[in-house]
Formats: structure tokens, sequence, C-alpha cells
């Protein structure tokens, strides 16, 4: 049977990115089954869900999933889509490439983000008409499973090891168990692990960004912090990631659907392309992943490139620039 692969592209640029991932996966020779899936906006205004069942259990069921983005639904469509693929850790690597004019061309970083729980488990109550509340959900089977995550990483990667960032200063009780949890984790486990406060780090990664490998971060501050980085290395257009869980993961660039330039066909795919690469390394298809990121690294350095990255390319020429270095 072949691998089934759930193809979600959403809203705006999600349907331009999405479509040169495929292509770009088709060109790679492993075969694949690729299985379309609405979700986002549109299909919301059409039906009343941003997330039909069907495209709900298509996730969960399917090998992997390659997702694209949703607009103003978003919220509504990935957090239940990383819940379908039992997502317990999102992996978002933030890295430099030669040609792509960057502010600090010595990134490379990974960021492993707690992926359900922290401020975005969804206890938001209106108290009163001056009174709104969040309650932060910090357990430690979670961030034992992510810290669980981060070692092996670290193995398989031959990293030194790796820092985990939190605000257990103030939010004693919460980012307290965090830290406890994954630093407990890392003893055990015999693998180096440096705490560092979080906002302390969003400063010491814009000045000295080879000073951090892998980040191990709670959801919202890897939200931010990813999103940091990616100024770093030129751009949303330029980040992808994997939302892992025990046995499916689904794989999205990071930016979100670009409404300002969707429809101009001149979005970068690059973030949509190098999550490709990384669904092909999950399923086990390490060479032909790597093959997609040299593709893809090529074409940054020689073109052509997108307007994001100071050039005049569409999607699609970019898309086939790499496609041609495939074959
Ligand atoms: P955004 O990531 O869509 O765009 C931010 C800026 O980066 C824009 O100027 C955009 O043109 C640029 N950009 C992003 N990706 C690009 C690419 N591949 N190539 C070239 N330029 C690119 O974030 P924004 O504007 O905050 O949100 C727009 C919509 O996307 C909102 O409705 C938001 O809810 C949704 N969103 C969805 C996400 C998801 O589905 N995972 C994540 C983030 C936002
Ligand atoms: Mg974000």
């Amino acid at each position: 049977m072949p691998t089934e692969i759930a193809v979600i592209p959403g809203d705006g640029i999600g349907r331009e990115v999405t479509p040169a991932a495929v292509s770009v996966l088709k060109a790679t020779g492993p075969e694949f089954e690729f299985v379309d899936g609405k979700a986002g906006d549109r299909v919301a205004t059409e039906t009343g869900a941003a997330l039909p069942s069907e495209t709900y259990d298509l996730a969960a069921e399917a090998d992997a999933t390659l997702f694209g983005a949703a607009g103003e639904t978003a919220a509504d469509v990935i957090l239940p889509l990383r819940e379908a693929v039992g997502s317990f850790v999102n992996v978002r690597p933030a890295r430099a490439y030669p040609g792509v004019d960057s502010v600090r061309p010595e990134t490379d970083l990974v960021f492993l983000r707690e992926n359900t729980e922290g401020v975005y488990s969804g206890h938001e109550s209106r108290l009163s008409g001056d009174l709104s509340t969040l309650t932060r959900v910090v357990t430690t089977s979670a961030s034992e499973r992510l810290a669980e995550f981060a070692c092996e990483y670290v193995d398989e990667g031959e990293y030194e090891g790796f820092h985990v960032a939190h605000k257990a200063n103030v939010m004693r009780e919460t980012d307290g168990r965090f830290r406890d949890a994954v630093i407990g984790v890392a003893d055990d486990r015999g693998v180096d692990c440096e705490e560092v406060l979080m906002d302390a780090f969003a400063t010491r990664v814009c000045l000295e960004p080879d000073e951090f490998a892998v980040v191990v971060c709670p959801n919202l501050a890897g939200d931010v912090l990813s999103d940091l980085a990616a100024g770093l290395v030129g751009g949303l257009g330029m980040l992808p990631s994997a939302n892992v869980g025990p046995d499916r993961a689904l794989f999205e660039p990071v930016h979100g659907s670009a409404p300002d330039i969707a429809g101009e066909g001149v979005a970068n795919p690059a973030a949509a392309i190098f999550s490709a690469a990384m669904l092909l390394e999950y399923l086990g298809h390490d060479e032909e992943g790597g093959a997609v990121r040299e593709a893809m690294k090529t074409v940054l350095s020689e073109g052509p490139r997108t307007p994001d990255l100071g050039g005049d390319a569409s999607t699609d020429d970019v898309t086939e620039a790499v496609v041609s270095r495939l074959d």
C-alpha cells in the first residue's frame, strides 16, 4: 500500500505554497498517495465548519499531513489538526542560508516547542465587563515527554545538549514545574541542559545566535521566539515546522495565509518545501529529504528568488527550479 499523505492547503498563500511542496514530493521518487482535505476560512463560509470532520479524520489516519495555512480561522484549524495527529512537540528549525539576506547569517537553531498546553490550552473566560482571565496549564507529563523528545533529538543530531527557555522566576509554579521536569529528564538521560530566561534569550539570540542550537520552550514562548528567529534568517517565508506525535506528524510552514500577497503567485515556497523535506525524513526517506533540502538551498543561493528575498521570480519559477535540480 502506498504511503498516504493528507494535503490540506487551507487559505491564501497556503493554496500556492502547498501545491509547490507537493510537486517537489512528486519529483523525489517514493510512491505516495496524496489525498486532499479542506480547511480554513473558505470552507467555514461554505459549511460553517473551519475544520470539517472528514478533514480531521483524514489527518488522524494518514501517514503524514502537509498543511499550508489558514486565515482568520487559524486557531480553529491548526489546534485541532495538531490534536488529530497527537502532536506534543512542534519542531521549528531556523537556519540562515547563503544567498538569503539574513540579519544573522550564523543562525542555525531548532526550537522544540511544547505543543499542547501552556496559555494555548483554551481556558479563557470573560468574568465581567472589565475582567477576562486565562488559565495556564502545565503538566509534568507533557513537559517530560517534550524533554524525552529533546534528548533523543540531541542524540540523533549529535548536538552537545540543549537550552530550556522559561520564566520560572515569575511564573514559579507553572514554569517552575516545566523547568524542573525538563531538567530532571535531561539529568536522568545524561544530556547537558542549560536554562535561560526567555526574555534574556530574546536579546541573546539576536546578538549571539551561535550560542544556541536546540532550544526547548513552553508553547507561547516557542511560537513567539521562533518567529523572532525567522526575522534573523530572512523572514517568515523561510521557516518550516513539524508537529510530531507518537505515530503521526503534520508538516507546515510557520507563516500564515499572508493576505497581503495572496493570489499574486509570488509567495516564497521555501518554508513549505523545507517542510516537505522534514516530512520525507520523518517517513524514513532520509536521502530524498536531504536531496530536497540541498536543491532548495542551491536555488536560494543561485536564484530564482521571490520578492520577499529581493528577487522577482514567482512561486512557480522557484518550484520548477527546485524540481529540475531533483531530476
Ligand atoms: P503571515 O505569516 O500570514 O504574514 C506576515 C508577513 O509575512 C506578511 O507581510 C506576509 O506577506 C509575509 N509572508 C509570510 N509568508 C510568506 C511567504 N511564504 N512568502 C513571502 N512573504 C511571506 O502572518 P499574519 O499577517 O500575521 O497573518 C495573516 C493570516 O494568517 C491571519 O489570518 C492569521 O490568523 C493567519 N495565520 C495562520 C497561521 C497558520 O495557519 N498556521 C499562522 C500564522 C497566521
Ligand atoms: Mg506563530
